[in-house]
């Protein structure tokens, strides 16, 4: 797979460690070609887009319409079905703002147990506004969804179901289509959290058929504060915007009354948007392309089959996700051990991990796991190696506390 010497960071030593970089579900590292196009953007063609008619404003404009056409491309959607965002927690709340206002007490809105809070504070926050009634599909005792239960709750109440595609958390990669057409079949919206899958694996919204999808380009190579909120193109032509400003109206008037929004996707980009973002974003398709998103999904099983198969051979650790494992992450406990802890003797190894409740409260809840897990996420870069790395310090992690 992709070698760790097109990632800069990858060769700065931790600790006088190596670094083993093991929190990709949290951000993933920034090959060179990158931050190139970033840098590249700022020395050459920095301007505000679809303001001026300047040269700059020009190349500036078209670069990031280029980039959104790029975007567009790979999750399989047209370029006025893409909204640039800052991340997926934006993506989502703006998204529950504007559908809210549709919203009316008694509407059922479906999520699983599994949410992160990007996905789950926002509808809480609707549902107390408007009175609406907010309901979990619980987990099976494989940490998989419980798809009956799905089966009994998502009704013709429903409004809008909306879930995780990939756990953060545990790694469980849900049913997105048959979910999906489940919300159809009810009359209800389905809304995917991608931030753990666009990237990870071929994600293309036509064959999904879902309503809109939210993803952000730090989790798959590219830079931090760019994002993408996706909506069927239909559904956007109706949806009031959720934030006001620049470069969103065709006109406003000082006479009160309602503005004349533009098209989408600008009428719901209000202000100057993040340009070379969407560029470093559009940098990373094009690489994560010529790596291909089979290639990375088959490397990333693989790390996760092979760490799952040595973790379990470590006493007194549990692994917290599938039995068959999940995309890219691997979620454990070590008893009696604080997941800090462990993060904390790993740190010092090297290793970068995340640990904690991994902004999942009610699933850690649903768990009985107060403290959290220790959570090891992989990625195209990561290596066998790694995980030798990996299993010697959580070794070592025992030791200390034996
Ligand atoms: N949602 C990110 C994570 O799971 C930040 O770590």
């Amino acid at each position: 797979m992709s070698s760790a010497a097109a990632y800069p960071i990858l060769s700065t030593p931790i600790f006088g460690k190596r670094l083993v970089y093991l929190d990709n579900a949290a951000t993933t590292q920034k090959p060179q070609v990158v931050i190139d196009a970033m840098n590249q953007f700022y020395q050459t063609s920095n301007a505000n887009i679809h303001r001026g008619i300047h040269h700059l404003a020009e190349k500036a404009t078209l670069a990031y319409e280029a980039a959104r056409e790029t975007v567009a491309r790979f999750i399989g959607a047209e370029n006025d079905e893409i909204i640039f965002t800052s991340g997926t927690t934006q993506s989502l709340n703006m998204l529950v703002q504007m559908l809210g206002k549709n919203l009316h007490a008694g509407d059922e809105i479906v999520l699983t147990l599994m949410e992160h809070h990007s996905n789950l504070i926002p509808w809480q926050e609707m549902a107390r506004e408007k009175g609406l009634v907010v309901k979990f599909i619980p987990l099976t005792a494989n940490y998989t969804l419980d798809f009956n239960k799905a089966r009994e709750l998502i009704t013709a109440k429903t409004k809008v179901l909306a879930f995780t595609h990939v756990s953060n958390t545990l790694g469980t990669i849900n049913p997105a289509a048959e979910l999906i057409d489940l919300a159809h079949a009810q009359g209800a919206l389905a809304v995917v959290d991608a931030a753990q899958s666009v990237g990870h694996l071929l994600v293309d919204v036509r064959q999904l058929d879902c309503d809109f999808l939210a993803f952000s380009g730090h989790k798959m190579c590219g830079p931090l504060g760019i994002g993408v909120l996706y909506g069927k193109k239909d559904l956007l032509m109706n949806l009031e915007p959720a934030f006001f400003g620049g470069g969103m109206v065709e006109d406003v008037s000082s006479e009160g009354g309602k503005a004349l929004w533009l098209a989408s996707p600008q009428r719901f980009e209000a202000g100057t948007p993040h340009v070379a973002g969407a560029l470093g974003l559009a940098r990373a398709v094009d690489f994560l392309e010529k790596q291909g998103l089979k290639q990375i999904e088959a490397h990333c099983a693989l790390l996760v089959e092979s760490a799952m198969m040595r973790l379990k051979k470590i006493p007194r650790l549990n692994i917290i996700g599938p039995d068959q494992g999940g995309m890219g992450i691997v979620s454990f406990t070590l008893e009696g051990i604080h997941p800090h802890d462990v993060a904390e003797i790993l740190n010092r190894e090297g290793i970068a991990v995340r640990a904690g409740r991994h902004c999942t409260n009610p699933l850690m809840k649903e768990l009985g796991l107060a403290d959290g897990t220790t959570r090891a996420s992989f990625y195209l870069y990561n290596t066998e190696e790694d995980i030798d790395v990996l299993i010697a310090g959580i070794k070592k992690v025992q030791e200390v506390f034996c």
